[in-house]
């Protein structure tokens, strides 16, 4: 049984092939990352063209990849929301076409669903109740599943999502886009208590909001004379507020709800400082953490074949009404 799987819901056109139910053959990602740094951020036109333009050469190689050819397989999984809607055209056009040219069944899948499914590679199935943060550039959410294939939101970001707030900030220090990665390692040479910044909602147990610490660390870069030789402190502020901000909320959703598994995934989970300190406030806790490493974290294809392969049989599909949609709920 192999699944062909294309994610294009953003910047990366990613495509996988799974065989059975979990076997990632190849997961090839192709990065916009270098045009979209120009402009400081994703421009969605340029980013659907730029879908367009590689997303056959990718099948072609990834099939490749995995020493499977076209023929043999049996189903596509493919990204239908949430995410940019021109997108997401790219890849559902493609799927469709491949649909119905190799007369298979295509499974629209949630790309939250896909974050939190990449768990599948560390574990065959949760133990219940389990708790989801997704936690990148377009999500800040908590997700409570009671059992297989029920989701429900518990908590998520009344505005900035983390991931946004990092590439904001970046871009405001100078420092290129994407904002995490180059933020962590520029982190790790200051001092985190340098700056005092701000937790939002501290009482409002599992809700987040990150734009009041977006303004706050901006007034804190206006403040200084020379801003940039501050850089190293601000971002390790910066982080760590972030950090302790997601830890504070999940564990509360942990300890409310009784959490056996919690998984942490999307593009933030692969900054290290953070995993360490979840890992390190869990410790006397009876909660299994369940860490996605940084290549399932980011955008990928496999994530989205992992949760077709697993939740295919739940999706409602009819594939000649099926839409693309920029907010996709995952509330099956
Ligand atoms: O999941 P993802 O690849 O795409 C979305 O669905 O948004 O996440 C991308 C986001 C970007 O905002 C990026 O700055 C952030 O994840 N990110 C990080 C790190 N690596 C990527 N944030 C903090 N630390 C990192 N190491
Ligand atoms: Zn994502």
């Amino acid at each position: 049984m192999y699944t062909l799987a294309i994610e294009t819901s953003c910047d990366d056109t990613s495509i996988a092939i799974i065989k059975d139910k979990t076997i990632i053959l190849s997961n090839l990602v192709s990065s916009q990352q270098k045009t979209h740094e120009i402009y400081g951020g994703v421009v969605p036109e340029v980013a659907s063209r730029l879908h367009a333009e590689i997303i056959h050469n990718l099948i072609t190689k990834c099939l490749k990849e995995a020493s499977v050819a076209l023929k043999q397989i049996n189903q596509i999984a493919v990204t239908a929301g949430p995410g940019l809607e021109g997108a997401l055209l790219v890849g559902l056009s493609v799927a469709k076409s491949l649909s119905y040219a190799l007369n298979i069944p295509l499974i629209p899948v949630n790309h939250i669903h896909g974050h939190i499914y990449a768990f599948t590679q560390y574990k065959p199935t949760l133990s219940y109740p389990a708790l989801a943060l997704i936690v990148s550039g377009g999500h800040t959410d908590l997700i409570l599943m009671k059992k297989e294939g029920s989701f429900s939101n518990c908590g998520k970001t009344r505005d900035d999502a983390a991931g946004e707030v990092f590439d904001k900030i970046a871009r405001c220090l100078c420092l290129g886009y994407p904002g995490g990665p180059v933020i962590e390692k520029t982190a790790s040479l200051g001092n985190p208590k340098a700056f005092k910044l701000p937790i939002a909602l501290k009482h409002s147990p599992f809700e987040f909001s990150f734009s009041g610490l977006k303004t706050a660390t901006l007034d804190c870069i206006k403040s200084l004379e020379n801003p940039l030789d501050h850089t190293a402190d601000i971002c390790a502020s910066f982080q760590q507020t972030v950090n302790d901000t997601l830890i504070l909320k999940t564990l509360a959703a942990c300890k409310h709800y009784k959490i056996n598994d919690l998984i942490i995934g999307g593009g933030v989970a692969s900054n290290r400082t953070l995993m360490n300190a979840f890992r390190e406030a869990i410790k006397e806790t009876a909660i299994n953490l369940i860490h996605i490493e940084p290549k399932l974290c980011t955008d990928n294809a496999a994530m989205i074949g992992l949760a077709a392969t697993h939740l295919g049989n739940i999706y409602a599909i009819n594939r000649d009404e099926l839409r693309v949609t920029s907010t996709f709920s995952y509330e099956l």
